[in-house]
């Protein structure tokens, strides 16, 4: 790192006087020793292959409860590896800060559907307490029709989940796959309370979208759309095609959501895009390809905590390897030049969260969850507990 400044630095410090490069040193110091994040404490949730009716775990999921309780899910994949195919909705809760977890239960199961469930985004409504998760039916159209946008709700804190509800009633039957990741609730205004849920379309409707709910989950619309280029055509190699995605909110209100750039249209790095007006709009001229991120063309990570916006993905061009965490002081503007390394192994999907209580003890962690294996990725789901300040 520091030798990439090296020629820079010298030319500099011949120019710059004494007190200014000490000022500089010193201001930079500061900031790496304020966020200097450390792998506390790791256990696997989950593991394919070893767990009765599941062959594979896979696309975890992690949120935050309004009690303080962690939950997390991953689709379990019944009878193989793939995308299509009959699965269970699996979920461990912690009331201990990740300490500890439940057993897995399984709170929805599709039956033995050619294309059965996709996960899928978590919301957390902290005005009425809710917990809710979207997720898709036949999203692939494979041997089943229509696709179905679905629902279920906890209210105490995911110990027992509303039976399934189908949004495709009200927002129509195009496939949508919600996250994977979390929705947000907003925090600011616009649309200080509202519901958005983002996800990915596919062929006949591939890009961005993202639905909302202005009443805590009952009725739910479609807001905005960020299409692929050529829409609802085909895909080659580097066309537009905006994927799989993670949305954060600002402390002004924006939502910036990270988005996986499907077929590396002008890089192999992350699509980022935000709406300025609570998630109706994805204007083009809000979107830029953030050349920092390197990406493999994956589902990643996003949080912000305390003014700072984490990102984590498989850090590498090529392959899905490298599990990486990243941090910015800059709303996203500009990455810190460090980094932590979580696993070098296989590594794929991942998903952040946070406690947000307010203690001191919540102000030093952030949790991540994501595929973590030593052959491939799918072989495991992996819990991590970040502490942000070094251990202290
Ligand atoms: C959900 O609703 C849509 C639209 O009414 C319908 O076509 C679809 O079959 C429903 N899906 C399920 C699983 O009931
Ligand atoms: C892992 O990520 C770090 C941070 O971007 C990078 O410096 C390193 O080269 C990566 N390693 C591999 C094997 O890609």
């Amino acid at each position: 790192m520091a030798s990439g400044r090296g020629p820079t630095a010298e030319t500099g410090s011949r120019l710059v006087s004494v007190p200014l490069l000490f000022s500089a040193l010193f201001l930079s110091s500061v900031c790496s020793l304020e966020i200097d994040p450390l792998l506390y404490e790791e256990q696997l949730l989950w593991v394919s292959g070893t767990q009765g009716e599941v062959n594979t775990y896979r696309i975890p999921l992690l949120t935050f409860t309004p009690q303080g309780s962690l939950l997390a899910f991953a689709e379990g994949r019944k009878m193989s590896a793939s995308d299509v195919g009959a699965k269970f909705i699996a979920m461990r809760r912690s009331t201990d800060k990740g300490s500890t977890w439940s057993p897995t239960t399984f709170i929805i199961d599709d039956g033995l559907k050619p294309d059965g469930l996709n996960l899928g985004a978590v919301v957390v409504d902290e005005e009425v307490g809710s917990v809710i998760l979207v997720y898709t039916i036949c999203f692939h159209k494979y041997q089943c029709r229509p696709s179905s946008t679905m629902m279920v709700e906890s209210r105490d804190d995911g110990l027992s989940w509303s039976p399934p509800k189908n949004l495709s009633v009200q927002l129509g039957v195009k496939s949508f796959a919600p996250g994977p990741g979390f929705g947000i609730q907003k925090r600011y205004n616009p649309a200080k309370g509202r519901l958005v849920v983002c996800g990915h379309g596919t062929l006949e409707g591939d890009g961005v979208f993202c639905i909302l709910s202005d009443d805590h989950g009952r009725n739910w619309f479609n807001g905005a759309a960020l299409k692929s280029i050529p829409y609802n055509q085909k895909k080659r190699p580097q066309d537009f095609n905006p994927d799989e995605c993670q949305p954060v909110e600002m402390t002004d209100g924006t939502i910036v959501i990270n988005v996986r750039n499907q077929n590396t249209y002008h890089c192999r790095c992350r699509i980022i895009v935000r709406s300025l007006d609570g998630g109706l709009t994805l204007p083009v001229d809000e979107l830029f390809f953030d050349e920092h991120l390197v990406d493999p063309v994956v589902a990643a990570g996003a949080l912000l905590k305390d003014q700072v916006l984490y990102f984590t993905n498989p850090a590498s061009d090529a392959h899905r390897i490298n599990l990486t965490l990243r941090w910015s002081l800059t709303d996203g503007k500009s990455w810190v030049d460090k980094s932590v390394q979580i696993w070098a192994g296989p590594s794929g999907y991942s998903c952040m969260t946070s406690l947000n209580s307010g203690s001191a003890e919540d102000r030093k962690y952030i949790f991540v969850i994501y595929e973590k294996g030593h052959k491939d990725y799918d072989e495991t789901v992996s819990f991590a507990k970040i502490h942000l300040y070094g251990g202290r």
